[in-house]
């Protein structure tokens, strides 16, 4: 009896102390004219249920507050919003004070040059910069022939393996990407890959600062590759050859107009390599998932790449026509996108008190520009869980006001021509060469889509 009035008395304790810390936290953030919603628990608000639940959260929280609530997730005040109205208004509106909302061991690892961490005139030059080197016609006549090459090489001996797919998009991304940037003729590939896996880990950790975290390797390994970069830079200046490759041409100080300093040009080759990485990796591993539930729309991209294919020597490369001729591929990779949701929404955060929908939005809030359940809107994307990528080929879905794939306004994504042409070069490769059977790997869609054990296929000759 003893025991079970103090077992009671304790629950008794905690639940009183819960509901009193629960309380105070919503009065603390209860000032007049911010959205509804509710902040969950004093320091943590409600990470935990949304890092449990993903969309079923945002889903729940929709249902009761309406697109336009409060929240505290991942440390921070946030504001979700959902419309795609109000989305595309925040997304145009950096001048305004509503700049990118990037978690603070995300800018520390990738450095304080990296394009998420400047704003007006800097942005704007840095990503006129990163633009002219990746314009249709650098894609045309620099990028393509090396793309072409690495994936050609890349996917040569594949047949009668078991392969994690997985494991070898993150290879073919990474990879693809130091060639562009002009790591060939210099012996860092080898050593910049571990690394680099270490720097993307740290950036998804809590900023704490101790030997053994995730945080802290991230940061040693962006010391070791602003090292490696340097040494490369260092290399390629006294070298009198004439560089076209992305570093060569970004410190043509010269005839380069954005003039960018060694600091500058080295965050800025960590974006690329950073924001391509994941993108690009998750949605070639995705589309060949899909290509293998889907063998109708496998057999019609075949026929698109074998068309292709007809056209040319066995080992002609392909050239940009080819690629633009792609427009069943570019479908499969943007239902893939779509169906996936490789990107959930993008981040931004207020420098300034200000109104947005009628609301009062304090300094310094979060804002997530949670862009997900646009991507299963019946009314956009008729019976949206079904795999279909001819929808994209009757109307024009990718010129569409609510096509937030790869972001909107002014921080759309840059790389957007660049990624397709390289998931369209890896798919034409893959589906020519090779039939696939899946082995087996679970998939996780929320925080990111990927599969923890590696997703493993067999692969045989086509
Ligand atoms: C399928 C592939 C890709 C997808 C789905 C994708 C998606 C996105 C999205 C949603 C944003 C907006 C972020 C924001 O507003 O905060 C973005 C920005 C960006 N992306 Fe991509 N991306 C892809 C490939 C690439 C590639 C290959 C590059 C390499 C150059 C790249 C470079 C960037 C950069 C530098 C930004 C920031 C732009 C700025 O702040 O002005 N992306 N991307």
């Amino acid at each position: 009896m003893v025991v079970f009035t103090v077992v009671f008395g304790v629950v008794l304790g905690l639940c009183i102390l819960g509901t009193a810390l629960l309380r105070w936290n919503e009065v603390k953030y209860s000032k007049k004219g911010l959205p509804p919603g509710t902040m969950g628990w004093p320091l943590f608000g409600e990470t935990t249920e949304f890092l449990k639940q993903g969309p079923s959260f945002m889903k729940k929280q929709r249902a009761r507050y309406g697109v336009f609530f409060k929240s505290h997730i991942l440390g921070c005040p946030t504001i979700v919003s959902m419309d795609p109205e109000i989305n595309r208004y925040i997304l145009m509106n950096e001048a305004k004070g509503l700049v990118p909302g990037y978690p603070q061991s995300m800018l520390d690892i990738l450095g304080k040059c990296n394009i998420a961490a400047v704003h007006g005139s800097t942005h704007k030059n840095m990503r006129g910069a990163l633009l002219s080197l990746i314009s249709p016609s650098m894609i045309r006549h620099q990028l393509l022939p090396k793309i072409d090459e690495f994936m050609r090489s890349h996917t040569r001996s594949w047949e009668n393996k078991v392969i994690d797919i997985q494991e070898k998009t993150k290879e073919m991304a990474l990879l693809s990407a130091l060639k562009q940037i002009g790591t060939e003729s210099s012996s860092i590939s080898q050593a910049f890959i571990p690394e680099f896996f270490k720097l993307v880990l740290g950036t998804f950790s809590l900023p704490i600062n101790l030997p053994s975290t995730n945080y802290h390797q991230g940061l040693q390994a962006r010391k070791n590759i602003v090292h490696m970069l340097r040494e490369l830079i260092e290399e390629k200046r006294a070298s009198l050859q004439t560089q076209n490759d992305m570093l060569g041409l970004l410190m043509n100080g010269e005839e380069n107009k954005y003039r960018l300093s060694d600091e500058q040009i080295i965050d800025l080759i960590i974006t690329i390599l950073y924001s391509g990485y994941e993108t690009v990796s998750t949605t070639s591993m995705m589309a060949v998932k899909y290509l293998h539930d889907h063998p109708k729309v496998l057999d019609e991209l075949r026929k698109e790449h074998f068309a292709i294919r007809k056209r040319k020597n066995p080992e002609d490369p392909l050239d940009y026509n080819d690629y633009k001729s792609m427009l069943f591929t570019r479908a499969v990779i943007f239902e893939t996108s779509r169906l996936a949701t490789i990107v959930n929404g993008v981040l931004r955060k207020t420098t300034q008190e200000m109104k947005l929908n009628g609301y009062v939005i304090p300094k310094g809030w979060r804002i997530y520009v949670y862009t997900r359940e646009i991507n299963y809107d019946p009314c956009l994307y008729p019976e949206p869980l079904t795999f279909n990528p001819w929808r994209w080929l009757d109307k024009n879905l990718e010129t569409q006001n609510n096509f937030f794939i790869f972001g909107g306004g002014t921080r759309q994504c840059p790389g957007k021509e660049l990624g397709i042409a390289e998931i369209s070069t890896f798919l034409h490769y893959y589906v020519t060469k090779y039939r696939w059977e899946e082995v087996g790997g679970k998939l996780v869609k929320f925080p990111r889509v990927e599969s923890p054990n590696g997703l493993h296929i067999r692969v045989s000759a086509y």
